[in-house]
């Protein structure tokens, strides 16, 4: 049996799964995002700490571990954990999502060897860029600094005492040489760090260390339990779905939205704000566009109008009749792929005195396809032109939204039948590899729940209506 936990950014969540990959036990605990000042994000990493003892504990309460022999990590990436000698946090973890790093990115962006050796622009949200705010505006923390860790990586501490990490999200930090899957002294240098402020590098599908006696005990964990390397989010997500070959890929509809396609060699293509990670398997990498507010801004309208985002869903209906006439531009907190433009904010166009909660709704959905078509457009012109995609995180529950997605993108969509699984599947396969390297990935492939094509009826409507969002951007822009 192996174990995956994904500490996602609105929840931990975790599954338990036997050898036959059938699930046994699924466990989840909610976090919150703190938001003091506009554009910051932060989390407090013991919430993660706690949220992980929860989900351990209810899987625990479900079904005896003591049959577990692999655990998988996943998680939000590039959050910034910064501890002291005592491995205690000096503050709250600085998120993805935080952009009050703005200037530093630029900063450390127009330094050609950051594009040149990590293959990706230096983005605000990245960890990089982070400690170089924390040096200017928090000096007495950044000079108690003795370790960073990325979000799963402080609960593998907790777990098995040791400071580990893996390629794939350590690509995300900005310091990875990621070509050459290690840390990158110049890099480092140049935010005046060292490597021995880093945690050690393993391959996601490796063993990293094993579980802490205390912990074992406490969850009716066997002690030999091994903690694989574990992924970033949305490799965690591609393990999950058997995206690991050239031209698999896969949208992700979560709090972040995701175009994410496996590569077999090396591609950057860092101009176009492409991002170019490591996979989770060795010899793997991924190509990548990220739009930050994704069902983050769903939730953003379903709290402002006070409903529940399945609410407002249900009122559309099965499948999109016609295009939308009022435009929605989600830039909440500004945007990573295709604009680095952590300024940009977002809007409505064309609202009217017929717009009501089901038009506005479908024009939020719409705006999202928009911004993901944007995303595909950047990976198509850097050659990768998939043929079809699969559909994970909460958003791809919905009928309505994946009809409109696949008008939108022009790709056929797949829903795989444990799309709900997402990143913590991945993770306890992470989990299974480390313990049996053998485990064929062609096996993780998973069985189709509906396919939905880009039909023409809606497409020329669509089409139109991403012509005038690209406008909008531009007007938005100016401003
Ligand atoms: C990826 C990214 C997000 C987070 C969300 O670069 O920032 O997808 O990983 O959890």
């Amino acid at each position: 049996m192996h174990i995956g936990i994904d500490i996602g950014t609105s929840s931990v969540k975790a599954v338990l799964l036997d050898d036959a990959e059938r699930l046994r036990a699924e466990a989840s605990a909610e976090l919150s995002v703190m938001r003091p000042q506009p554009g910051w994000s932060e989390q407090d990493p013991d919430a993660w700490i706690a949220a992980s003892e929860a989900v351990l504990g209810q899987l625990a309460a479900q079904h005896d571990l003591s049959a577990v022999r692999g655990l998988g990590l996943s998680g939000q990436m590039h959050g910034a954990t910064c501890l002291d000698s005592h491995y205690k946090p000096l503050r709250p973890a600085i998120l993805w999502n935080d952009t009050r790093a703005a200037v530093e990115a630029a900063t450390l962006d127009r330094d050609p060897q950051f594009r040149e050796i990590s293959g990706n622009i230096v983005f605000p949200g990245f960890t990089a860029p982070k400690l170089a705010w924390l040096k200017a505006q928090e000096p007495q923390l950044f000079a108690q600094l003795n370790l960073i860790l990325l979000p799963k990586d402080y609960v593998r501490l907790w777990l098995t005492g040791e400071a580990i990490s893996d390629y794939s999200d350590a690509a995300g930090t900005a310091w990875l040489d990621t070509g050459k899957r290690d840390w990158s002294k110049a890099l480092l240098t140049a935010t005046q760090l060292t490597p021995d402020q880093m945690p050690k590098l393993v391959e996601g599908s490796a063993a990293s260390a094993n579980i802490r006696p205390a912990i074992a005990a406490r969850f009716g964990l066997p002690k030999t339990l091994v903690v694989a390397g574990g992924a970033g989010d949305n490799a965690a997500s591609a393990i999950g779905l058997g995206v690991v070959n050239e031209g698999d890929a896969f949208v992700s509809l979560g709090t972040s939205g995701v175009i994410f396609a496996a590569t077999q060699s090396y591609r950057p293509q860092a101009q176009s704000a492409l991002h170019c990670f490591c996979h989770a398997i060795p010899e793997r990498w991924h190509q990548m566009g990220v739009m930050l507010a994704c069902t983050d801004a769903l939730n953003w309208f379903a709290s402002l109008v006070n409903q529940p985002v399945v609410d407002l869903i249900e009122r559309l209906g099965a499948v999109p009749e016609q295009g939308s006439d009022l435009l929605f531009l989600p830039y909440l907190g500004g945007e990573r792929t295709p604009h680095n433009d952590a300024g940009l904010r977002g809007g409505f166009v064309g609202l009217s005195h017929e717009t009501d909660l089901r038009r506005a709704t479908q024009s939020i959905l719409e705006g999202l396809s928009f911004a993901l078509r944007d995303n595909l457009e950047v990976l198509r012109s850097a050659g990768t032109d998939p043929r079809q995609l699969l559909a994970v995180g909460g958003g791809a529950r919905s009928d309505f939204w994946l009809e409109l997605l696949a008008y939108t993108l022009g790709v056929p969509i797949a829903r795989p039948q444990d799309s709900a699984l997402g990143a913590a599947l991945g993770a306890a396969r992470l989990g299974r590899l480390a313990t049996n390297p053998d485990a064929d990935l062609n096996d993780f492939k998973p069985k189709i729940e509906r396919l939905f094509e880009p039909k023409a009826d809606l497409q020329a409507s669509l089409e139109a209506g991403y012509r005038r969002f690209r406008e909008a951007y531009a007007g938005f822009r100016a401003l």
